[in-house]
């Protein structure tokens, strides 16, 4: 006798809980965030912008700075009313931390906030429907353990619908951790050793991407530009191959990728710069800070005029291209001479834009137990005279790009009604009339406008 098996309802037949997902920090969160929605949507899950309507809230946290991790806590005490409520008119929420801080603090998060039912760590994320069943059943889950192959391994890939949907350009993480231990820095703490994903993986993702629309890739990492791997042909391959790789895949016509360490920019990938079109002239490329002797205490392993000597390469390899970069002022010790090497750095350079904090000692790292910390109040001032100087350089480089002539692909609707919003080869939003394309369209515009933040164009016919 055969026997048939019986039909199991499929996820679509079941009643959709719904889940609300809030993302803090850099793009390697804001792409996890993306594939734990496609997992959870396969669990059965639909996504919605609204706390009040989810069955399930999941945060995904950052903890680079005092001020991100404590916002989890903040965000928590609110959500804690919206659990309330939703109990008294008799629905059930779970409300899972995931992320940096989930990975830094562990079960102190459900001592500190009993709201919380489950906790999960970056590199657990595929088991995360088995942990959200135990959730449910009263369990409190803390799941920070490292296993980050198996990660990339079992989390769903981007189909064409998902993406679609999300737009035309996307982040693929390609290496994740760190081990190069700044002083000032958690990330090697709660992200795990450096490890970089296969070239098949990549590629077939990167392919999807292109299937599904998406024009500009961004290959991202905490160090992308450590990422290596073993080409088909067995060679050992460097951030550099894999550019190449991944610009021969029909469709995608931008590559950027970010964020790099100096002391990895190696020369193929400064070559490259000169020899793939379709990477885009820009580069983030952070240097925290501009004195020798401040460098060395945070343990970038590079001095000033090494990381201005990648510049000058880069230019020459690429003279239209443009930097971005960060910086922290006020580490210990860092006295107002030293200071005063920041900004003479940044005018050498010139950068297009940038991100720059005052520092910010963590629990655990070196940083934190170095005498000489700097009073809040000076740390605060050097950080307005710093930001002062990179916001007139932005400027000034928003207005030298007026009446130039440039391709933008266009993104996404603009703000304006009649309005659609496009991006530079040099990350700048670009406003243009609904009429110049189609969000995917890549356009021939002439700068016709600057902002301190966008620019505004006209078709260039
Ligand atoms: N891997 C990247 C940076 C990751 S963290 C790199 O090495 O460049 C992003 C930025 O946050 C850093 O570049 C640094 O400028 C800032 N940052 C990290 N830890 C910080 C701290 N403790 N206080 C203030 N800023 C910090
Ligand atoms: Fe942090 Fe330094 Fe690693 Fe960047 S390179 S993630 S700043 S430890
Ligand atoms: Fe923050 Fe973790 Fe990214 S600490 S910056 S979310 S790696």
């Amino acid at each position: 006798m055969t026997v048939h098996p019986q039909p199991q309802p499929r996820a679509a037949d079941r009643p959709r809980r719904k889940v609300f997902v809030k993302t803090y920090g850099c793009q390697m969160n804001v792409y996890d965030s993306q594939r734990m929605a496609d997992a959870l949507e396969r669990d059965g899950y639909l996504p919605t912008s609204l706390a009040e309507e989810a069955d399930l809230i999941l945060l995904n946290t950052c903890h680079i700075r005092e001020k991100a991790a404590e916002k989890v806590y903040s965000e928590l005490g609110r959500l804690k009313k919206i659990k309330e409520r939703r109990a008294g008119a008799g629905r059930a929420t779970l409300i899972a931390v995931a992320g940096c801080v989930a990975q830094a603090e562990g079960e102190e998060i459900i001592a500190r906030a009993p709201v919380v039912d489950l906790v999960v760590g970056p590199q657990s994320y595929h088991r995360l429907p088995e942990y959200l069943g135990r959730a449910a059943a009263g369990e409190a889950v803390v799941a920070t353990d490292f296993a980050i192959e198996e990660k990339f391994a079992s989390l769903p890939r981007p189909t064409a619908g998902r993406t679609r949907a999300r737009g035309v350009t996307a982040f693929l993480t390609v290496q994740e951790g760190c081990d190069k231990f700044c002083t000032f820095c958690v990330v090697p703490y709660t992200r795990g050793q450096e490890v970089s994903r296969g070239v098949a993986q990549i590629m077939d993702e990167a392919r999807r991407l292109a299937e599904a629309g998406v024009r500009e890739i961004t290959l991202i990492g905490q160090n992308v530009n450590a990422w290596h791997g073993q080409g088909p042909g067995g060679g050992r391959w460097r951030l550099a191959d894999l550019l190449h790789a991944v610009a021969g895949i029909a469709g995608i016509d931008r590559l950027r990728y970010t964020t790099s360490h100096p002391i990895d920019m190696d020369e193929g990938l400064i070559a490259a710069h000169r020899d793939i079109a379709a990477l885009m002239p820009y580069l983030h490329l952070p240097v925290q800070a501009g004195a020798n002797r401040v460098l060395k205490a945070m343990n970038r392993h590079h001095s000033r005029d090494d990381y201005l000597d990648i510049v000058a390469r880069l230019r020459a390899a690429r003279p239209d291209v443009a930097l971005s970069g960060d910086f922290i002022v006020g580490f210990p010790g860092e006295s107002e001479a030293e200071f005063a090497e920041t900004l003479d750095l940044v005018d050498a350079v010139g950068y297009a834009s940038a991100f720059s904090f005052k520092y910010s000692p963590r629990p655990g790292t070196p940083g934190a137990d170095l005498p000489g910390q700097v009073p809040e109040p000076v740390k605060a001032e050097r950080l307005a005279r710093l930001q002062e100087r990179l916001n007139a350089q932005q400027f000034a480089f928003n207005q030298a790009c007026v009446g130039r002539r440039t391709d933008i692909l266009i993104e996404k609707p603009g703000r304006r009604d009649g309005q659609l919003a496009g991006r530079s080869p040099w990350l700048q939003t670009v406003i243009v009339d609904a009429g110049a394309g189609r969000i995917g369209d890549i356009v021939s515009v002439r700068i016709t406008g600057a902002g301190p933040n966008s620019l505004t164009a006209v078709v260039d016919r």
